[in-house]
């Protein structure tokens, strides 16, 4: 094959694997907008499903009227649509959650937090009466760990918590030049066996320094939207 056609038959493929990629997130996107239409102020997280969940809001003018943002991103995003945003403080609490994830378990235990934006997302699910995940099935998995685990740290105490995860069996790694929203850096641990979520995130947030970790697992989603190639899967 000559490398021109070579080229351009790569490019195909890319072009059609991100096609299918994109139109799973769009399906479990669009599902979610049917249980966020009952709703008048709905948790928004962060990343690019839920960029394809904010742009379906955006198509249907009116189908939520408020949402409390889980990163600056989002925020903009979700004003661009139209959608006011609200503070967490004055409310009693959010009755829909909707984010992504990176990884997913059966059991809804998850692995968050590779847009950075882990720390508000962990407050809006705590806050959230339901919390609906949406993904496509490329995120499953039976045992939570492929994807490093985000830790968000208090840039002062990076070293102090990346030598106490080195002696728990992970490899972290800072990811340079990332500052959270609120001011702080980010280690992606690698390596880490993570048999027992829920013993490990309490385990992980007791290290000094430790904002928040990408574990959702002591508080899961209450209902994983999987996007696949036929439509969307429930759990
Ligand atoms: C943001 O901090 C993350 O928790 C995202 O929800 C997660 O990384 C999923 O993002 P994508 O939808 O872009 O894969």
């Amino acid at each position: 094959m000559r490398a021109q056609s070579f080229l351009e038959l790569m490019r195909f493929v890319g072009t059609t694997m991100a096609t299918d990629a994109d139109a799973k997130k769009r399906r479990t996107a669009l599902a979610a907008l049917e249980l966020a239409r009952r709703e008048v102020t709905i948790g928004v997280g962060t990343g690019s499903t839920v960029n394809l969940f904010i742009d379906a809001l955006a198509a249907q003018p009116g189908s939520v009227r408020r949402a409390i943002s889980s990163s600056e991103a989002t925020s903009a995003r979700l004003r661009a649509a139209g959608l006011e945003i609200a503070d967490l403080n004055e409310q009693s609490g959010i009755g829909l959650y909707v984010d992504g994830a990176d990884e997913a378990t059966p059991a809804r235990q998850l692995i968050k937090g590779g847009g950075g934006a882990l720390t508000r997302e962990k407050i809006l699910a705590a806050a959230a009466q339901r919390f609906v995940c949406i993904l496509d099935d490329s995120k499953m998995v039976a045992t939570l760990g492929r994807f490093p685990l985000p830790i968000e740290v208090i840039p002062m105490a990076r070293a102090l918590v990346g030598r106490e995860l080195g002696a728990r069996g992970g490899r972290p790694v800072w990811r340079k030049g990332f500052v959270t929203d609120n001011g702080n850096h980010i280690l992606d641990v690698h390596d880490l066996e993570i048999t027992d979520p829920v013993t490990l995130e309490r385990e992980l947030n007791q290290i000094a320094g430790v904002v928040a970790v990408g574990l959702f697992a002591v508080r899961p989603a209450d209902l994983l939207l999987i996007g696949t190639a036929d439509g969307v899967e429930t759990r």
